[in-house]
């Protein structure tokens, strides 16, 4: 197997942005691995390498956020059902009302006549903002459902 090592830079030399030092650092990959990676950002619309890899870095922290079950954060679920589903509307508001500290905001479209989709914010410890998600993705009748961590942006 080919092993292609592309080193991006090696820390030549920093240099300031806002407050903040940007460093340089050499990363070695795979040549398939690169190429693969170029076409996915490419499609993304990124311009350079660095922000991509910036982006996955952050992503990264975000995850590690929610490792630690208290830690205080924000979050959002997406759902889809169909209002028509026996008692769901009710149990979506009930579930929402029981947790009123915890989720701050929802917004509801009507996709069409059947279809709802609701998108709820919450903030409160990554443990509980995990556990109110998955009872309401869990919930019977719900088509589609979607935990996304958020962050304030303490850890980037
Ligand atoms: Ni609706």
């Amino acid at each position: 197997m080919m092993w292609f090592s592309l080193t991006i830079s090696l820390i030549l030399f920093r240099m300031l942005r806002e407050d903040n030092m940007i460093q340089r650092f050499g990363i070695s990959l795979e040549n398939d691995l690169l190429h693969a990676f170029d076409k996915r950002i490419q499609k993304k619309g990124y311009k350079n390498r660095s922000e991509a890899i910036r982006d996955l870095i952050r992503d990264s922290l975000i995850e590690e956020e929610f490792t630690d079950g208290n830690k205080q954060t924000n979050a959002i679920v997406m759902i889809v059902y169909d209002h028509h589903q026996y008692n769901l509307a009710q149990k979506m508001t009930g579930i929402q009302h029981e947790h009123h500290d915890t989720i701050i905001a929802s917004l509801h479209s009507h996709l069409d006549k059947h279809n709802c989709l609701e998108v709820i914010l919450l903030k409160g410890k990554a443990g509980e903002l995990q556990h109110i998600a998955d009872s309401i993705i869990s919930t019977n009748g719900v088509k589609y459902g979607k935990f996304i961590p958020a962050t304030a942006g303490d850890v980037l």
